[in-house]
């Protein structure tokens, strides 16, 4: 079986194609950068809109198949930006109209989950999800992806890209970064905010931007420190969450998964804990067309199909209301 899959939750349209036997023909990425500031949703979804044709083709072609080869439509039904989502699902429902296919609609933060655990070959993992806009550690019990901690305000990639805009650093912020905080050497103390197993990063964002401010540390250092406090948090509700559900593997997986420093972290709680650890490579890490395939693949062969009536987007979609059956 062969699904295209479309994402557009945010500023990254990605179309990709992929195999019901885990081969990725084609993960086509185009990105939309800002000309200043944040992400606009509707400068994001035109966008989208003018290059989806493209971005389809080019897909195709990579992928060698035709529209005749795929067997099923897969989109990114929520959670994300609406008028984004909704380019995605429009493109999505003509295509499988056209093409005669069915359509499935698939949940982005359970596709970055599905995505970590093909290309990893964990089967049961507690997850670490971390992205511009999410940040949450979650595992599979009873029929769902459950919930054990998330932030209660901003995302991680969304303070470090903030941080990184204010601080004139590239645009995402992640990857610079961290190549300015290996050569950072002073800790400078910085808000730590975990209440219970969420944690919470608006208070760390106002006092590394303060500091900033005050021109008294080097880019490097307040690099370095931002990282360090921001990933001890990450690694606190994730060591708690994983003893107290005792998952036999550890997954990182979401955009900031690319972090090597982050990454290193994850690994030893999983050595601390025997569990096993498993990194998202790189090149499925960040939002992409690959990952809504092939979820679409293993919800579709559950049963799961989506009639274009209730084929609605969802921006506000949480992980833990959507069923897997493929799971149980
Ligand atoms: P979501 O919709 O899942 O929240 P997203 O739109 O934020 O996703 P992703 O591509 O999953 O998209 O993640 C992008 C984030 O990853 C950005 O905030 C970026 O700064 C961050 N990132 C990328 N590379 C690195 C890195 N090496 N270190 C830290 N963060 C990184
Ligand atoms: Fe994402």
């Amino acid at each position: 079986m062969i699904a295209l899959g479309v994402e557009s939750t945010a500023d990254n349209l990605g179309i990709g194609i992929v195999t019901s036997d885990k081969q990725v023909l084609a993960n086509i990425l185009d990105i939309h950068v800002p000309q200043e500031g944040g992400i606009h949703p509707r400068e994001a979804a035109r966008h989208h809109s003018e290059n989806m044709g493209t971005a389809i083709k080019k897909a195709l072609d990579t992928a060698g198949v035709t529209g005749k080869d795929i067997d099923i439509i897969a989109f990114a039904q929520g959670p994300g930006l609406g008028p984004c989502l909704r380019t995605g699902a429009t493109s999505a429902r003509a295509l499988a109209a056209y093409l005669g296919k069915p359509l499935v609609g698939v949940n982005h933060c359970v596709a970055h989950v599905e995505v970590g655990r093909m290309a990893t070959g964990a089967e049961d993992p507690l997850t670490l999800y971390v992205s511009g806009g999410n940040t949450m550690v979650s595992g599979y019990e009873s029929g769902r992806y459950r919930i054990f901690g998330e932030t209660l305000d901003i995302a991680i990639g969304n303070c470090l890209d903030t941080f990184a805009r204010a601080a004139g650093l590239e645009y995402p912020g992640g990857p610079d970064i961290e190549r300015k905080a290996k050569l950072g050497e002073k800790l400078i103390p910085l808000p730590y905010t975990v209440k219970g197993m969420d944690l919470s990063y608006s208070g760390l964002l106002t006092a590394i931007t303060g500091e900033l401010e005050t021109g008294k540390h080097s880019v490097e250092d307040l690099c370095f420190s931002l990282q360090e406090t921001a990933y001890a948090m990450l690694g606190e509700i994730t060591e708690r969450a994983l003893a107290h559900t005792g998952k036999p593997e550890l997954l990182l997986t979401g955009g900031v998964a690319a972090n090597k420093r982050l990454a290193g972290i994850v690994n030893d709680i999983a050595e601390e804990h025997g569990a096993e650890p498993f990194i998202v490579p790189i090149r499925l890490a960040a939002d992409n067309g690959a990952m809504i395939a092939w979820t679409g693949i293993e919800a579709y062969n559950a049963g799961v199909r989506t009639p274009v009536e209730t084929s609605h987007v969802n921006p506000n979609w949480r992980m833990d209301q959507v069923e897997v059956p493929w799971r149980s």
